[in-house]
């Protein structure tokens, strides 16, 4: 079981990943624990303000630490969980990452908005993340691709366990190519060796073409194994 607590300006945004399909199911088996909240409600100012102007001058607005502190120190147990920001100033998110976050008990994420967040902000956190070289409007992406991604790792939340294993970046290998009905479609068959009953031959065949697959896109992949 894994509590994730989330702050965010937006708490309605994750209403589609964790009301369908297999992280609903873990909710509701109690697999996982999802609790957001919306830190403007810690805002002691008059108009619930959250940002304001950087010192210095500058574009865009910039979180306070008040509002966010205050939220975190709301959460019962916060001073044991694992406190992440998310920010593109972060490490790269990764599967061994994920799996990394995958053995903790309670992870808390902090959604930034807007130009980013006061640099104090990071003093409150054990992590940052960043999940690639680009910027979107705000960390509430980021944020549910790690609930997901971290999930789906726990034992359990995946109908049949023995996927995960299989999929790509575990032992820093792509997937091998997949196959499903019909046999032939549009004149593209399905290679031979998958029908052939032989289990020995497709797992060589597997590892085989998982391993050229990997060669031919991620190179990079093979140099880390
Ligand atoms: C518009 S971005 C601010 C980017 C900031 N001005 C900078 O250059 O680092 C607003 C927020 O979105 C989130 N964010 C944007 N891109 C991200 C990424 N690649 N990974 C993680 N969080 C990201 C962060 O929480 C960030 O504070």
């Amino acid at each position: 079981m894994i509590n994730f607590d989330c702050l965010t300006l937006f708490p309605e945004m994750f209403n589609g990943i964790l009301e369908d399909s297999i992280l609903k199911r873990a909710i509701e088996n109690n697999l996982i624990e999802v609790k957001l909240h919306n830190f403007r409600e810690f805002s002691t100012l008059k108009h619930k303000n959250v940002d304001d102007s950087p010192y210095g001058g500058g574009a865009g607005m910039v979180l306070m630490c008040p509002p966010i502190y205050d939220c975190l120190h709301s959460i019962e147990n916060n001073e044991n969980a694992h406190k992440i920001l998310l920010t593109p100033q972060g490490r790269k998110y990764t599967q061994d990452v994920a799996k990394e976050l995958s053995k903790k008990d309670h992870i808390i994420l902090i959604c930034g908005h807007y130009e980013g967040f006061d640099e104090r902000i990071r003093s409150f956190v054990d992590d940052e993340i960043s999940v690639g070289d680009y910027i979107l409007t705000g960390g509430e992406i980021p944020a549910m691709a790690i609930i997901d991604s971290v999930s789906r790792l726990i034992p359990g939340v995946l109908h049949n366990d023995e996927s995960a294993p299989t999929d790509s970046f575990e032992n820093n290998l792509l997937e091998c190519p997949q196959y499903t009905k019909p046999f032939d479609f549009m004149g593209m068959t399905v290679p031979e060796v998958l029908v052939s009953g032989n289990h020995q031959e497709i797992d060589k065949w597997r590892k085989e073409e998982s391993l050229k697959r990997t060669k031919e896109r991620r190179n990079d992949l093979l140099d880390k194994k």
